[in-house]
């Protein structure tokens, strides 16, 4: 142990021994550190938010609001649909595994009230990112979350690249035929011809994977206003705009999150 660490410890060690013959009488202050709180930074922590909603702070938010922001916030990590991202946490499913080994623990198993998922959001979400979102657009959030999740994954159909190499537009009209109205259904596609296909299909919400925004306005005017098109795929903040330009009403942006720099921040000790 160098010198310097030496005194450190031995510091540490003196204010341990004075904290310990310290009289119940005597304020933990006499050690020097901090200070009181103060009213307002106890108020600011000092939430208690009860499942019948009392203690929530104004606001409003709508479904609609809400999927594009849990898209544009929160996809990159629990994944569009709530399943999750590679290793991040899924945020549907997970029914009946509390019990289990390895419980699921997602909105549908273990957040079952609105307002404790709403605080917890609002305090902890989107991870690294805490207390970024407003009053507001939590709200949207867990309006939108909170219909999309207590449905779990089997509350939306999403038709991806495997579906089109597994199995035929045929099954894909049997998917659309057989599922309940007011279902979201999702069709991603990379080519012409599965565009044609989902359309032919009337598929109305296109999730368009890795494409040019030139060929997402060509699709854009294909698909027509009554067809949400949705871009996704290599996107990032500078091209996010072309998108946009393009049509598409939608655009996912993994790189605001996966790829964000880290911010330089060190703490040195140095010797005295
Ligand atoms: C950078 C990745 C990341 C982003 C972005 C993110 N989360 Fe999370 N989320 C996590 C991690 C990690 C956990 C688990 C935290 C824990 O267990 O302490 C989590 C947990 C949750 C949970 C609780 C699930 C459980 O295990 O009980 C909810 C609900 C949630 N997130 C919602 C959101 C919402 C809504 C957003 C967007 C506003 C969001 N998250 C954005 C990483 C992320």
């Amino acid at each position: 142990m160098s010198n310097w660490a030496k005194r450190l410890a031995a510091g540490i060690v003196a204010g341990a021994l004075a904290a310990g013959s310290a009289s119940a009488a005597e304020k933990p202050s006499k050690m020097g550190l901090g200070r009181q709180a103060l009213p307002e930074e106890i108020a600011a922590w000092d939430t208690d938010v009860q499942p019948d909603g009392s203690g929530l702070p104004p606001g409003r938010g709508t479904v609609k609001q809400g999927e594009e922001i849990y898209l544009q916030r929160c996809a990159s990590c629990h994944g569009e649909f709530g399943q999750g991202a590679g290793r991040w946490p899924t945020l549907a499913g997970g029914q009946g595994s509390l019990n289990a080994d390895r419980p699921n623990k997602t909105i549908g198993s273990f957040w079952p009230q609105l307002a404790p998922l709403y605080d917890y959001i609002r305090r902890t979400m989107p991870w690294g990112n805490a207390r970024s979102l407003t009053a507001d657009e939590t709200y949207a959030v867990v309006a939108g979350g909170g219909v999309e999740n207590r449905r779990s994954l089997a509350g939306a159909v999403l038709w991806k690249d495997n579906h089109w190499a597994l199995l035929g537009a045929g099954d894909l009209a049997r998917a659309l035929a057989a599922a309940p109205s007011g279902l979201p259904i999702v069709v991603e596609v990379e080519d012409d011809a599965q565009l044609v296909r989902a359309l032919a299909a009337g598929v109305r919400h296109i999730l368009v994977d890795n494409q040019p925004p030139l060929r997402v306005a060509a699709w854009v005017r294909r698909a027509g206003p009554d067809v949400t098109i949705q871009a996704s795929g290599g996107i990032t903040p500078e091209t996010a705009r072309a998108y946009a330009e393009a049509g598409a009403q939608l655009i996912s942006i993994g790189a605001l999150t996966h790829s964000a720099p880290a911010a330089p921040i060190r703490v040195d000790i140095l010797p005295p």
